[in-house]
């Protein structure tokens, strides 16, 4: 349905779950993919033989690491001279109630989901600034609007994104560089699948439509966000939720 031919895309946690839907959607629109993951070497390694496609490549990088990230950046300039779309997908959850949440927990889980999407779009948009082209995406999560008990930190590194997202996209709209999020609702990936079955069931009951998302769903509103139908969008959330 969307074209993207020859177009290079970032896509951190880009070996599994959403990010790997999303790396696959990209692939099949061909488009050119570097799908970055932060070590799970076996399912990166499973992700990419999946494919035998040399317009995918894979990249183990550590997204809190503000220098590590530089430094793939600096490499990523060196080999690729056609960056059109980052999309900000890793993350991680470390749950527990303030009370019990140890500074490491909150720490980890900001590291990685707020600084992460600040450190890949930093330099992301320093290339795209010259082409006065580019797609940034970051995956949220109501969890930032609504709130949910346990995950204060998850909750304000989500709520951040979107903060991020909002004053990059005022200061780059001029340029041709749309910022938005996607916000999924329940997915089923391995992130919500050691869940307790009791709270997956409430999780479910929750749901207007009464399921949970499948990560190609996801990966759909993505894509419509980076095509050209999207142009005028920009510091939005959209939300894929099933009504949540
Ligand atoms: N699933 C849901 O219900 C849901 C709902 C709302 C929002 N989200 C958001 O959607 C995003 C993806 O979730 P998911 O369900 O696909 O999770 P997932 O299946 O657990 O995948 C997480 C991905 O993030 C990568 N990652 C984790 N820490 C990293 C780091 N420090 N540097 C680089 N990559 C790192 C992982 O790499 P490895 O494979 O190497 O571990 C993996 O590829 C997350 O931001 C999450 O908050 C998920």
């Amino acid at each position: 349905m969307y074209h993207f031919n020859d177009w290079e895309v970032i896509v951190t946690g880009g070996t599994r779950g959403i990010g790997a839907a999303v790396s696959k959607a990209f692939l099949k629109a061909d488009a050119r993919v570097t799908a970055v993951y932060g070590g799970n070497e076996t399912a990166a390694a499973a992700f990419k033989d999946a494919f035998h496609d040399d317009r995918l490549e894979i990249k183990k990088l550590d997204v809190s690491d503000y220098e590590a990230v530089e430094q793939f950046f600096a490499e990523y300039d060196q080999t690729h001279d056609n960056l059109r779309v980052l999309v900000n997908c890793a993350g991680i959850r470390r749950d527990a109630i303030v009370g019990m949440m140890s500074q490491a927990e909150w720490q980890q889980v900001i590291d990685v989901n707020l600084s992460g999407s600040f450190h890949m779009s930093k330099f992301a948009t320093q290339l795209m600034l010259s082409m006065r082209f580019g797609r940034i995406i970051n995956i949220t999560s109501p969890s930032g609007k609504m709130g949910f008990p346990g995950q204060a930190n998850y909750a304000a590194s989500k709520a951040g994104q979107v903060a991020l997202t909002k004053s990059l996209s005022k200061e780059v709209a001029r340029r041709g560089i749309t910022v938005n999020c996607v916000s999924p609702g329940f997915i089923a990936t391995d992130f919500i699948a050691e869940l307790e079955p009791a709270l997956t069931q409430a999780y479910k009951a929750q749901v207007p439509m009464k399921r949970f998302g499948k990560p190609e769903e996801v990966a759909q509103a993505v894509l419509f966000l980076a095509s050209d139908a999207a142009a005028y969008i920009t510091g939005s959330v959209l939300e894929v939720t099933g009504g949540l």
